[in-house]
């Protein structure tokens, strides 16, 4: 009976989200692209007459001499900056504290991260606080940021989280350890530089972790029951260039246009999923991924064959769609036959990239409270193909983790 009120509860939501998703606004970043991008978005920014921005990013960004190299050129057009390079993976409310008082102390007008999602998300939530002064804790969730942020611009140093055109934010309560996310149209950055410069020195693990998340992105998006013709049009753009290019970008780390093609690939991916939402693989990696430290990217990688697998019966048509895109079964195929193609085709991905396929950290104690968070993270986000129970969900893990 409990169930069967969640399930129902789902469908509502799910078609409030649909609604929502139809009528919200939601604006895209202006795109700069190439290796001039970085200098283009420092331009842009002075042309705004944005005066004094808050550069944030990492320690690791700075060794590599990035944060040096825009500010040489925002100081070309004339534009001063201040740098908090504080922050580290699965930012929290401290980090978006430490810089936001440094925003406010120096009088900053705009705000410019640089790095990977940890940075950008960071940097979305301080340009909301700038103009939001609470508590972060009521920003988080669905459409509570009320008043428009500080001007945001990003500048990615990986190509997976499309957090560089999201409406969401992820950061985490250190007191319980737990993500928290701010999801509101505000939150898209002004603008993006999408430049391969920058994602040259990332290594390969990271490489391949990263394009998994946006594959991830991508298929969840694509099998959503909230999908559209327009974000189907980005999933098949952003899977079409994910299957040519993530090899050559994992192998060949100096390929710019192997990067520039899977930086481009996650802004399509994140296109998609902003408006069509993800899914299970997503809910059971951020659990997962929270519990045991790890990856994002990495998590989902493990998830997304299993979560596939469970819902390949209702997504079947929506999987050989996705398996025609790319090729990876004959026409002559049925439709059964080229769904699990593309499943098959996943799991290969895995092996060429050396990632992991399971979990080997999941305690068998932990499964079940992290089948209760993933499914409540799923149950009120998420418009999914299969809802799924309890049960199954423990299965599902308990599969991911080795168990025969
Ligand atoms: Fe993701």
């Amino acid at each position: 009976m409990e169930q069967k009120l969640y399930y129902l509860l789902h469908k509502i939501t799910m078609w409030v989200l649909k609604i929502a998703a139809k009528v919200l606004p939601i604006t895209k970043p202006t795109l700069f692209l190439g290796k001039d991008a970085l200098k283009q978005l420092c331009d842009s920014v002075s042309i705004m007459g944005i005066d004094n921005v808050l550069i944030v990013s990492d320690e690791g960004i700075v060794k590599l001499g990035f944060v040096k190299r825009l500010v040489f050129e925002f100081e070309r057009v004339g534009v001063h900056c201040e740098v908090y390079s504080g922050v580290e993976p699965d930012p929290t409310y401290r980090h978006v504290e430490a810089g936001l008082a440094l925003y406010q102390t120096k009088k900053c007008n705009g705000v410019v991260a640089i790095g990977g999602g940890s940075s950008i998300d960071c940097a979305k939530v301080i340009a909301a606080c700038v103009t939001n002064p609470k508590p972060i804790k009521k920003l988080v969730g669905l459409l509570r940021v009320w008043r428009a942020p500080a001007p945001l611009f990003v500048l990615p140093t990986t190509a997976g989280t499309g957090s560089e055109v999201t409406v969401a934010a992820v950061v985490s309560d250190p007191e319980t350890h737990q993500k928290t996310p701010l999801m509101d149209p505000k939150l898209v950055p002004v603008a993006a530089a999408l430049d391969p410069s920058l994602m040259l020195a990332l290594p390969a693990h990271i490489t391949a972790q990263t394009g998994m998340d946006a594959l991830t992105h991508a298929v969840e998006a694509y099998i959503s029951c909230n999908a559209t013709v327009e974000t189907d049009r980005y999933v098949l753009a952003s899977v079409k260039l994910i299957h040519e290019n993530l090899e050559k970008a994992v192998i060949f780390g100096q390929n710019a246009t192997a990067r520039q093609k899977m930086a481009l690939a996650s802004y399509y991916a994140g296109l998609a999923f902003t408006k069509a939402s993800l899914g299970y693989v997503h809910a059971i990696a951020h659990a997962v991924g929270a519990k045991y430290g790890i990856p994002h990217g990495l998590a989902n990688s493990v998830a997304l064959p299993h979560v596939l697998e469970y819902s390949k019966h209702e997504a079947q048509a929506r999987l050989a769609q996705l398996s025609d895109a790319i090729g990876v079964a004959s026409s002559t195929e049925s439709e059964t036959e080229k769904a699990q193609a593309f499943i098959e085709y996943i799991k290969d991905l895995q092996r060429k990239l050396s990632l992991p396929t399971t979990f080997d950290a999941v305690l068998e104690e932990d499964i079940a409270d992290l089948a209760k968070q993933s499914l409540h993270e799923a149950q009120w986000n998420y418009p999914v193909p299969r809802y799924m129970l309890q049960e199954e969900c423990e299965r599902l893990i308990a599969n991911m983790a080795g168990a025969k």
